[in-house]
């Protein structure tokens, strides 16, 4: 079982931008912690973030046939790109949505995701727990895939 974890822009600042609503974790402590709960199930994660919506564009066209689920915390990308979307589509790999924060009950502008229509889930509210409910799933997933 292979899962991608892909963080968007800014998320690389976790632990030091706006703790109140992100939380202190790090992406580091976040990305172990994913690690360690896969290595419990045999499952094998790779993790990458960036701040460049092209690169995270080209990062999922590459995991196409490689990994059996991706979750994917698209941060202001959620909100803007019809990009990762369409790589989502193309990739066929099914896809988790992550969101540290409630998107919901923050800025109107954050309510509208472009990923969640072609996500199967949306993980939205719970903090870093939110990664690691999404990793539940995405091993699920992937169990029943293989
Ligand atoms: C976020 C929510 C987005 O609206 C925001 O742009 C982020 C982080 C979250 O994890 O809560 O950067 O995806």
């Amino acid at each position: 079982m292979k899962i991608l974890v892909i963080h968007g822009p800014n998320l690389n600042m976790l632990g030091k931008r706006e703790k109140s609503i992100y939380g202190s974790a790090s992406i580091e402590t976040i990305d172990k912690k994913l690690k360690a709960m896969a290595r419990k199930e045999r499952a094998e994660v790779d993790t990458m973030q960036s701040n460049y919506e092209g690169k995270i564009v080209e990062t999922i066209q590459k995991a196409a046939g490689k990994y059996d689920v991706l979750i994917i915390n698209p941060a202001a990308l959620t909100h803007t790109s019809v990009a990762v979307r369409d790589a989502i589509l193309a990739a066929e790999i099914p896809a988790i949505e992550v969101h540290l924060s409630n998107i919901y009950k923050r800025e109107e502008f954050r309510h509208k995701s472009f990923i969640a229509p072609v996500a199967v889930g949306q993980v939205s509210g719970f903090g870093e727990n939110s990664y690691y409910l999404a990793m539940r799933a995405a091993i699920e997933i992937a169990r029943k895939k293989r």
